[in-house]
């Protein structure tokens, strides 16, 4: 058995962690990581958002003991990807903006991108912009408050409906008789609200998702390397002993609680 750590600020990862679940039953060992200390990582200044992944993995990764580590947040693997490849040796998959599909598959050339503020101001999402979408119009929007409602609502809150339309409303657009057909999920905890946003949406769009093809390639990636035969698990490591997450965690199925500092 190979044993794979999800890690994201939040609750976001478990959009990955379950996909993981579905495709890799029996096959791996998902444990999760939430900073719910940092949380949420979407306002933080880049340079010190960097050193503080960097440096908190290095602490995950000795609790952990991964093969494989997910970074299934965006607004963390835009920034820090190349720095934890540097650092640490274990291999990582990382999470960024789904454009190249959405490129692929637009019809009216105009696509959407919900991320966090963080994501939609790095460098690393302007070049995914240039290199795979350069023909299309895109609308970069950083939502202020999503990732918090998905964290509500896993947490038992209802989503206000008014709020969610006013966080997503920028991305859809009409220009000379085309409107916004394609909106990249770029955040992991936004595919926790797509039921919500289908309903608030101005009009139908295909909305990506790219949970599953994360999930894919992190169990590749697991079962290239040595196997290590029976392994129990299935733990969660936090940042902070938060109660609401722990809670929503164990119905996921997630045991054993470690406090990371
Ligand atoms: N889940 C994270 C992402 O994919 C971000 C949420 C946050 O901490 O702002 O970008």
């Amino acid at each position: 058995m190979r044993r794979i750590l999800v890690f994201d600020s939040g609750l976001g990862g478990l959009t990955v962690a379950r996909a993981l679940l579905a495709a890799g039953q029996g096959r791996v060992v998902i444990d999760y990581a939430a900073d719910v200390a940092g949380f949420p990582y979407g306002d933080w200044e880049e340079g010190a958002l960097r050193a503080h992944i960097v440096s908190l993995m290095g602490r995950l990764i000795d609790a952990a003991f991964p093969d494989v580590v997910v970074v299934a947040c965006n607004t963390a693997s835009v920034i820090s990807l190349a720095a934890l490849r540097a650092e640490h040796e274990v291999p990582f998959v990382g999470t960024v903006p789904a454009i190249k599909p959405a490129a692929a598959q637009t019809r009216t050339g105009i696509i959407g991108v919900l991320a966090t503020p963080g994501t939609v101001k790095r460098e690393y999402t302007t070049a995914l912009i240039h290199t795979f979408a350069f023909h299309c119009k895109v609308i970069l929007h950083g939502a202020p408050r999503l990732a918090r409602m998905a964290e509500d609502k896993l947490a038992g809150c209802l989503v206000d409906p008014e709020a969610l339309r006013q966080e997503i409303a920028p991305v859809f657009t009409e220009r000379e008789g085309r409107r916004t057909d394609t909106v990249v999920l770029g955040c992991t905890h936004y595919p926790l609200l797509r039921a919500e946003m289908e309903d608030v949406a101005p009009w139908p769009v295909t909305f990506i998702d790219p949970s599953a093809a994360i999930a894919r390639r992190a169990l590749e990636v697991a079962e290239s390397c040595d196997d290590h035969g029976e392994i129990r698990g299935g733990k969660v490591f936090l940042t902070a002993a938060e109660e609401r997450l722990r809670n929503v965690l164990e119905k996921e199925g997630f045991g054993e609680m470690v406090v990371i500092r």
